[in-house]
């Protein structure tokens, strides 16, 4: 699966890919952890997404879960009583670490044909493709906004609700560029009016914030948005009469696609405090 360590740089972060799994490093603001508290073994393995609350009794017969007393000499014993409090640094199951116990932020590079939605009854969703354990952790992994389903490109998860709301806010001043392909002509003035800040689309009440926009050929263009109004690349482009027939989302910030998931269905992990 994955883990992380922490280092002087920040945060070295392994990298699970949908084709098997490979190491990259990737660093964090190397911001100290929050402090540990105690848990009851029960509850943190559930939390984690390990088994289910009322199953931790088996899981304890079933894997060999120990515990770790900080401490250069502390000896490991096995945890055998769900009721034992321990901090998550402490657990290991079958002698591995616990998995992101402080929380998870994931970037997956989306294929196409996939909802964001845990709604099983809109088809084939993005979670599908999160390993199972992290689709039981509580509280749930949840997209970082949305893409549609036929966009492609860099989709964000995180179990950390302030996390979540934090990075999806228009506050924050962070750019997502998208790479479009239209079934017509992009007319240039599409470059000064996206960047205008004056572009209301309909429905709205205010205005699109100013975005830069770059004609790369006739019908591909490459957009910067600081905002994630519903469908607003395409929304966007069709106030100049071109539909969107390719939509990918290339970065998130001063994260890019290519440096950490570069094939669709790749996913990594990143640091908490990623420096976005
Ligand atoms: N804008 C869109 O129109 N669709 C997306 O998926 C993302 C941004």
């Amino acid at each position: 699966m994955s883990g992380a360590e922490d280092t002087e740089e920040g945060t070295r972060t392994w990298v699970t890919r949908a084709g098997g799994t490979t190491t990259t490093t990737t660093t964090g603001k190397g911001k100290g952890k929050a402090k540990e508290k105690l848990e009851r073994v029960d509850g943190l393995l559930s939390r984690l997404g390990y088994c289910a609350r009322g199953d931790a009794r088996g899981f304890l017969k079933r894997r060999v879960v120990t515990r770790r007393p900080p401490g250069e000499e502390a000896e490991a014993t096995r945890v055998t009583t769900t009721s034992e409090k321990a901090k998550a640094s402490e657990i290991a199951v079958d002698g591995e670490a616990l998995d992101h116990p402080d929380g998870l932020l994931v970037v997956m590079h989306k294929p196409g044909g996939l909802v964001c939605s845990h709604d099983e009854r809109e088809g084939a969703n993005v979670y599908e493709l999160l390993p199972e354990r992290w689709r039981a952790r509580k509280p749930t992994v949840e997209s970082v906004g949305r893409l549609d389903k036929d966009t492609t490109g860099l989709l964000l998860f995180t179990d950390d609700g302030r996390l979540n709301h934090a990075l999806t806010s228009p506050k924050k001043d962070v750019g997502k560029w998208y790479r479009v392909k239209t079934d017509r002509e992009i007319p240039a003035e599409a470059v000064e009016v996206f960047a205008s800040g004056t572009l209301t689309l309909e429905g709205e009440s205010k205005a699109c914030r100013p975005a830069v926009c770059e004609i790369l050929s006739p019908l591909e263009a490459r957009l910067e948005l600081k905002e994630g109004k519903f469908h607003q690349v395409k929304r966007m482009f069709a106030f100049f009469g071109c539909t969107v027939v390719e939509l990918h989302r290339e970065s998130f910030g001063s994260l890019t696609l290519a440096s950490v998931a570069p094939n669709a269905g790749d996913i990594a992990t990143l640091p908490l405090d990623f420096d976005f």
